[in-house]
This record gives structure tokens, sequence and C-alpha cells, in this order.
């Protein structure tokens, strides 16, 4: 019989945690020899990495299982499974709502799903394989059911050859009242820092000039494993010195654990970019303390100057929700004050989605109307737009130095045999660069300077 490549497609939604996961995913089945594809069409195995953080990112999930159902009747040999946080989720009701769904992988599994895909094409399926429940054991046996992967990168799945994220930790242990993610990612667990060197090592080796450094709450990062504990500042450090990284980006931090310490590490070590993401969630205190999240308004804007005073050019970004339980338009133009105030570089806003299995959902009334919601977040949205419109100005004739990561959207679907193509780079600031140039500019570091500007976007010329 003539060999069949297994051909598989993945499609992620959610955080950079997911799209690294599907990254490591895709690494191993490569090795396992499968063969990656760009479409539905084209595959017989089709991965779902999933996301639990809103409603909106599961019903997606759910339509596109229902578009695949016809699919699959019409090839019964198609291999669908669901992996990540929703898997942990939802567990055994994934099949009930989707009965043409062969697996199911929660994200402290991903390692087995070469095996599984095996067993499942054996006949063995359908297949479910997913971590304890936070409180189904101890501590230990919970951290021990969400199994570590970190398989062997394959520059080939990487998004962008020339960056790379790295996990520092897993899990979370804050338990914000509104978050899901405590419960479908575990206990938080810190990486051994002689791994993520030796990682990062690795990648730089590979040609990798740009690291992001994943976690959750990322500063709150600890290995005790050599007697010394390594904090995130100290890791900083001793990936500061590896040859051939140029920058150091790492996301996302937990307002309480921005320390004195840490800001130091990104004012003094010159390859950590000075940019920082750190949610605020809120302007207001009593929806601070329903959200559980153990700093005050006035305890956050203190950070904010703690940090403007160190590192006066450094870009601070943080993440909102609106429509909280129990927010009144007192308390929503309380957090339109901060946003006003702090003049983040950007904020990502989010209407509260209730999600069951968390201390808000159980305790609280979902009491903001969903067209207040809307409201707010429009609301909120301009504010910020407005700042980043402003602050985008004084970089009209300006030289900036940006790390080109490729082709943008627009001239990817170009020829390719078009000489000038439109190209996008970032600052170490984070902030996105367009400019015409050819291909082999890509993973470069170099000036442009800059001609236009509007509210998210610096177009230039190369310098
Ligand atoms: N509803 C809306 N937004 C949420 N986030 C987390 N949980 C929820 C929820 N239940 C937002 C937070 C977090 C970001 C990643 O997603 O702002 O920082
Ligand atoms: Fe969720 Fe809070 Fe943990 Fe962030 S810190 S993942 S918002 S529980």
């Amino acid at each position: 019989m003539d060999f069949m490549p297994k051909r598989f497609y993945i499609q992620t939604v959610g955080c950079q945690m997911n799209v690294l996961d599907s990254e490591l995913v895709a690494g191993d089945l490569l090795r396992a020899g499968y063969e990656l594809v760009d479409s539905v069409r084209r595959a017989d195995t089709i991965l779902l990495n999933t996301c639990s953080v809103r409603q909106h990112a599961e019903d997606k999930i759910y339509s596109v299982l229902g578009r695949l159902k016809d699919l699959k009747e019409r090839r019964p040999g198609m291999i669908i499974g669901v992996l990540g946080c929703m898997a942990q989720k939802d567990q055994h009701q994934i099949f009930k709502r989707a009965p043409h769904v062969d697996l199911v992988v929660g994200p402290g599994q991903l390692g087995q799903l070469p095996m599984l895909l095996e067993q499942v094409a054996a006949g063995g399926g359908p297949r479910i394989e997913v971590s304890l429940d936070r409180t189904a054991g101890s501590r230990q046996s919970v951290e021990q059911s969400f199994a570590r992967f970190e398989p062997n990168r394959a520059a080939r799945t990487r998004p962008a050859p020339h960056q790379a994220m790295v996990r520092i930790m897993f899990g979370c242990d804050k338990f914000c009242t509104y978050c899901i993610v405590p419960r479908v990612r575990g206990p938080e667990q810190s990486r051994p820092a002689v791994e993520i060197v030796d990682e990062v090592r690795r990648l730089a080796g590979d040609g990798c000039l740009e690291v992001t450094l994943l976690g959750q709450t990322v500063n709150s990062y600890q290995d005790a494993a050599e007697g010394q504990t390594v904090r995130l500042w100290d890791l900083l450090g001793k990936l500061h010195d590896i040859e051939g990284i140029r920058r150091l980006k790492f996301v996302t931090n937990y307002p309480k654990h921005v320390t004195t310490d840490l800001l130091e590490a990104v004012r003094d070590l010159p390859k950590v970019s000075p940019y920082l993401h750190i949610p605020a969630q809120s302007g207001a205190n009593a929806v601070l303390q329903r959200m559980k999240r153990g700093y005050t308004v006035e305890s956050y804007r203190e950070m904010l100057g703690r940090i403007r005073e160190m590192i006066p050019h450094a870009a601070i970004t943080s993440d909102f929700i609106v429509g909280f339980c129990g927010e009144t338009e007192d308390d929503f133009q309380q957090t339109v004050d901060l946003v006003r105030d702090a003049r983040f570089k950007n904020s990502f806003i989010f209407k509260y989605s209730a999600r069951p299995g968390t201390k808000a959902a159980e305790r609280y009334a979902d009491d903001v109307p969903e067209s207040v919601k809307r409201r707010r977040n429009n609301e909120l949205l301009d504010v910020q737009n407005a700042i980043c419109l402003e602050d985008s100005q004084p970089f009209l004739g300006r030289t900036v130095e940006i790390l080109v990561e490729g082709p943008s959207k627009v001239s990817r679907k170009q020829s390719a045999d078009v000489q000038k193509v439109q190209l996008v780079g970032r600052t170490v600031c984070d902030r996105i660069v367009v400019f015409d140039g050819p291909h082999e500019l890509t993973g470069r570091i170099l000036p442009v300077l800059i001609e236009k500007v509007d509210a998210f976007t610096l177009f230039g010329r190369q310098q």
C-alpha cells in the first residue's frame, strides 16, 4: 500500500500561550511523521486549540464544530480534536454537543497527542485526556496532572523565524473572581531557570533575535531549584548574556509584583524592551475588590508613577473589563479617569463575560445590561484611541529602530516575485512600523524614518 501522509490542520484561538502550544503541538506532530497543511479541505486530522476566557471564544469553536459535522459525514476517516482550555473546562460535554469529535485534550495533556491520535486512528476513539480539577486532590497531585509540555522546538512551526515565545510559567494561583484560567490551566508552576536558559540558547543558535517570555503572571516567576531563588529579574539577567539574542520581552505582569528589582532590570539591561503589559482591569476600588485583584487604584497609580520615574520612555499597556458585576456609572467613570491619566500605549478592553465555574459567576449577578457594556466598551476605546493618536504624533520625523517581522498582510497576498513589498516591524516599545522594502530585510534590525502616523501604526522609509 502507498504511504499515506497524515495531514493535519490546526486552528488556534485565544492568547499567546495558545499560539505557543499550537506551535509546539505542530512541531511534535511533524516529528511523528505528520504533514502540516493550511486548509481544512486538505487535512485528514483537524485540531482546534481553544480558549475559554470569554463566552464568545467558545461560541466560535462550537460553530466551527457545527460546520465540520457535514465534512466528517462525507469523510468518516477524518479525526477531529478539541485541544486546550475548552477541552479542560467542558470535558465530556464537548462530545454531547458535538458527537463527531474524536478527541478532547486539555492543556496539561498535549504531550500525549501523537499517541492519542494513533489510538483514535486505530479505532480506539473517542478519547478524552484532561487534568484533575483544582479541588480534586492534593496540590501536588493536581500539579502533576497538568503535565509539562516543552518538546524540542521546530523552527519550521514558529510563526516568525526571528522571534520566539518561551513559556517560563504554567497556570495561575490568583483566582481573580471573573477568570477561568486558574481552573483550566492549573496551579502556578515556574519552569527551572536552567531549562529556560538552555531553550533560549538553542533558539539563539537557530537565528532567533527576539524572545518573549510567557506567564499568566510572569513577574511572580520564582525558581528555587538551585538553592538560590531565581526571580524574573535574575532570569532576565541570565538571558541577557546569551549571544545572538537582541531583544527580550515578558508578558503578562501582575500589578502587585511590579517590584523595584524588576524595574531596575528593565532600565539597566539594554536588551530588555522598555515595554510593560500590566492589566489594571478597573479604575474603581469597589470593582477591584469584587474582582479580588489584590490592589487599589491608588496603589496601581503609585506603581505607574514609579515606572515613569525610573523608566520615563517605557511603554505601558493594560487590559480592562467593562460591565463587571455591579459596576456603576461612577465606577466606570473612574476607569475612564485612570485611562486618561495613565496614557497607556494601548488598552485591551473586554466586556465582562460570566464564566461558569468562577467565583464571580457563583456569587454576583451579571447585572450590567449588554447595551451598557457595549456603550462603556466604546466610550473607553474612544478615550484610549485618542491617546494613541496623540502619542503617535511625536514620532513624525523621528528615526526609530525596528526588528523587521516580515511582509504585511496586504503584501502576503501579492505575488512572490514583486521586488519591494510592504514590510512590518516593531520598535522596542512594541509600536508597529510599516515601510516598503525587499523581502530579504525580514529578521534585520534597522533604522526607519517615520513620515506618517495614525493611532496604531507608524509609516516610514528605510534609512
Ligand atoms: N470576561 C471578560 N474579560 C475577561 N478577561 C479575563 N476573564 C474575563 C471575563 N470573564 C480579560 C482580562 C484579562 C484578559 C486576558 O482577558 O482583562 O487580562
Ligand atoms: Fe486570570 Fe487573574 Fe490569573 Fe490573570 S492573574 S490569569 S486575570 S486569575
